[in-house]
């Protein structure tokens, strides 16, 4: 009887707004979601940080380096800052960093693709930056104290990865035919993974639901997902982009982009650890792991004698 009143209290707070702080009561399902997403979450851009890392020391000039730089330096911060939200829930981050590196929690799907030109540094500051910004704008509104704040200071940092990543691909699209084909090639491959980054489609996402009922999500995975392409499908044609989808076509009755059946199969495959760098990706965070014990233990050792 008292856990239905707690309950009955709680959404009553979600309902009128209230943002929910860590000593607050809350639903143990409520605690467990926010733990699985923002981990998840804190995975993804931790794990981010790989494929961009690929071109830090191929950059074509000295300017792109130390923007690329800046970037994948925001990515680990986003992380830390998440893990340490997610810490307020009662959880240690060395055992959510064991869940990821075991194979047990997930990180972004997008992150399994492989960085084959310079032109996917463009596409992944303007499509997966893009997709995180539309998503993180959301969660900077949910009812999770921590969550929200982590959001608000991270879409800031987000908004100049998208847009370096868009003049990127702008600057090779008035470039030679070779380096017009690199941006559209590049594009190719990450249009379709970008828009699975928003999640399976709402009848077949088992969180969604409790997510918008406590005011996690505010909009649902298609709905973000919607946003998303009506928003790239004009800023591809500004650049003199092709997006690979021949079905999308601006439906004028509900003022959205139509666009074209999302390879299910292909999402399902990767994020059951069968894309094309899953294991790469994996073995790359382990082995930061075990080669950046000693410094662990320096730290903690010191901790321990100066506390
Ligand atoms: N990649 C990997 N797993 C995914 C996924 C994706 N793109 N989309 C969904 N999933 C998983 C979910 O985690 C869930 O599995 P689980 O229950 O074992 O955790 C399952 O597929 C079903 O999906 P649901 O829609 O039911 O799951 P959610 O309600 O959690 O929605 C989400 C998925 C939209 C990714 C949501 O978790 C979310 O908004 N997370 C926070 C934002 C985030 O993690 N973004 C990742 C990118 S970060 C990034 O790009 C940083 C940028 O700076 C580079």
């Amino acid at each position: 009887m008292e856990n239905e009143v707690l309950e009955k209290a709680f959404q009553d707070k979600i309902d009128s707004g209230i943002v929910i702080e860590p000593k607050d009561w809350m639903p143990d399902r409520y605690r467990k979601q926010l733990i699985r997403m923002m981990s998840q979450h804190a995975h993804s851009e931790v794990v981010g940080m790989l494929p961009e890392g690929n071109w830090i020391t191929r950059a074509p000039s000295l300017m792109r380096k130390l923007i690329l730089l800046a970037k994948v330096q925001d990515e680990a911060g986003h992380g830390l800052y998440i893990y340490s939200g997610t810490e307020t829930l009662g959880v240690m981050r060395k055992d959510l960093v064991a869940d990821l590196h075991s194979g047990k929690a997930k990180y972004s799907s997008i992150f399994n693709y492989p960085t084959l030109t310079w032109a996917d540094m463009g596409s992944i500051g303007w499509l997966v930056d893009g997709a995180a910004i539309v998503n993180q704008t959301m969660l900077a509104k949910c009812s999770y104290g921590p969550y929200s704040r982590a959001m608000i200071r991270i879409c800031k940092e987000e908004n100049f990865h998208n847009k370096q990543g868009y003049e990127i691909l702008a600057t090779l699209m008035k470039g030679t035919p070779e380096q017009r084909a690199m941006a559209q090639e590049s594009i190719n491959r990450f249009w379709w993974p970008a828009l699975m980054m928003f999640g399976p489609s709402d009848k077949d996402s088992p969180n969604s639901g409790e997510l918008i009922r406590w005011k996690v999500k505010k909009q649902s995975n298609d709905e973000l997902r919607q946003r998303f392409i009506d928003r790239s499908v004009e800023q591809a044609t500004a650049i003199g982009l092709t997006l690979p989808d021949p079905d999308l076509k601006y439906n004028e009755v509900t003022g959205h982009y139509d666009f074209g059946p999302i390879n299910w199969e292909e999402f399902y495959n990767v994020i059951k650890g069968n894309g094309p760098c899953n294991k790469q990706r994996l073995k790359a965070r382990r082995d930061a792991d075990s080669n950046g014990k000693w410094v662990r233990d320096a730290a903690e050792a010191y901790a321990s004698k100066h506390n």
